[in-house]
């Protein structure tokens, strides 16, 4: 089967790879790292499935050197993963484990002597369990706190980072670990979520504080922001889309990029969301310059209106909006069951820049989709479907630059097959296959076809 031809980016438009600490790490309870809240919800039975958890995951804290000879064949510009918090300081604050600072150290170098520019997550949602037990992300105590343990990395490795995110989803970590409880740590509530949101987004703002004054290069956020459309053009269902872009999207860029708190929350969350823990100039904490909006982007979803599943809005969970997902788009779908649906990217990229013209370059942190990867008796990988994913959601970045959206690069999600949270290791996002045996990893087809693309994007500008 013949590959897509490569998207055309223009100059200066740069190719990376991510992953996240605890999807690849493994090493769990290696010189000294704390516990956090994915040990303590992965070890819990019936949270993952198959009972997954990440104790040895990739094996990556171990095998870094391997991984990175794999992003230097690749040919990548960037490489962009998160520190483990609880590496640095088992309890989340207090004493400093320099056995875990020192393996970031040899990470960063490693990628230096690569000719990869290491891009750096803060937190990619492993709170360290102390924390969780002191309130978690309901607590305020939980936002200075990270910004401790930002200040300690941005003096550590401030001089060899190119860029820097404080946060990744900050969505999931309020939304699914607080409300849906599908995420660490599996809890359930209204306020205890929104109090979380609005912390998460005062730990930003604080952690922006500390990077600046380390002398930190780049600094920005990672967020999922949402497509979504609406059933019909009924009231009752632009209502709910209003809703669902509160609770999605806006809770996230309008104080960041507009600094206010969202339009809508009255009607999202009938009164909830204005709550005790908002104090006087966090909206300027919140809300000060960003170099970069990092953006993850995987597909789009509906909404119609539907019945809230609790009536009394106090006993409602934060994400019980009175709005049903749906799929109506009628493509194909990765193993996820999420449709491809490339055009939305555009009209998110699109989307956002209207709305906030005023808002910095994007940089895409994370797409990539996945796919039901099997070694061949060939011994490759053939994914073919991948690679259409790949090229099609390039191009509706490059339509999106055309149509004058800033974004100023691309890292893939995966570099590698990993830990997909409480989807366990079923789902392979990668570009190279792991074999969870033998922690043997094999490039994928689209690993090649990735790195023929850079090496076109190369020569061409
Ligand atoms: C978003 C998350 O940041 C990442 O950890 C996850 O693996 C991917 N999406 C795929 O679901």
């Amino acid at each position: 089967m013949s590959s897509p031809p490569f998207p055309v980016l223009p100059p200066g438009f740069r190719f990376g790879a991510a992953t996240a600490a605890y999807q690849i790490e493994g090493a769990h309870d290696e010189d000294g790292r704390g516990p956090s809240i994915w040990d303590t919800f992965s070890h819990t039975p019936g949270r993952t499935l198959g009972g997954a958890t990440g104790d040895t995951a990739c094996d990556h804290y171990r095998r870094y050197r391997e991984d990175v000879a794999l992003l230097r064949e690749l040919g990548v510009d960037g490489y962009r993963f998160s520190i483990a918090w609880s590496r640095l300081l088992p309890q989340g604050t207090g004493p400093i484990n320099h056995k875990g600072l020192d393996f970031y150290d040899r990470l960063i170098d490693e990628l230096l002597a690569a000719g990869v520019s290491p891009a750096v997550t803060l937190y990619h949602w492993d709170l360290p369990q102390a924390l969780e037990d002191r309130g978690g992300w309901r607590a305020r105590e939980t936002a200075e706190a990270f910004a401790r343990y930002a200040a300690l990395a941005a003096e550590r490795y401030g001089d060899r980072v190119d860029r820097w995110i404080t946060l990744n989803e900050p969505y999931c970590s309020a939304f699914v670990g607080y409300a849906e409880g599908r995420h660490a740590p599996g809890a359930e509530e209204g306020r205890g979520a929104l109090a979380a949101a609005h912390h998460l987004l005062v730990a930003h703002g604080l952690a922006v504080r500390e990077l600046r004054a380390a002398g930190a290069r780049e600094v920005g956020i990672t967020l999922n922001l949402d497509r979504i459309h609406a059933a019909s053009d009924r009231p009752e269902d632009l209502a709910a889309l209003r809703r669902a872009e509160t609770l999605h999207n806006d809770i996230w860029t309008e104080p960041l990029l507009a600094g206010r708190y969202p339009l809508h929350e009255a009607e999202t969350w009938a009164g909830l969301a204005d709550g005790p823990w908002r104090l006087p100039g966090d909206l300027d904490l919140i809300g000060a310059p960003l170099d970069f909006l990092g953006v993850n982007f995987y597909r789009p979803f509906t909404v119609a209106a539907a019945p809230h599943r609790v009536a009394d809005p106090e006993q409602r969970t934060a994400v019980d909006i009175g709005a049903a997902e749906l799929d109506p788009y009628g493509t194909r779908h990765t193993t996820m069951g999420w449709p491809v649906v490339p055009a939305a990217f555009t009209e998110l990229l699109c989307g956002l820049h209207a709305r906030y013209p005023q808002a910095p370059p994007i940089w895409i942190t994370e797409n990539g989709s996945a796919e039901a990867d099997t070694v061949s008796p060939d011994g490759q990988v053939h994914d073919p479907d991948r690679i259409g994913y790949l090229a099609d959601h390039l191009t509706a970045v490059a339509d999106a630059i055309a149509a004058g959206v800033d974004v100023r690069g691309y890292y893939v999600w995966s570099l590698l097959d990993n830990f997909e949270w409480a989807r366990g290791y079923d789902q392979r996002f990668g570009l190279v296959h792991v074999d969870y045996d033998t922690l043997v990893r094999t490039p994928k087809d689209s690993y090649h076809w990735y790195r023929g693309l850079i090496a076109a994007h190369r020569a061409r500008t």
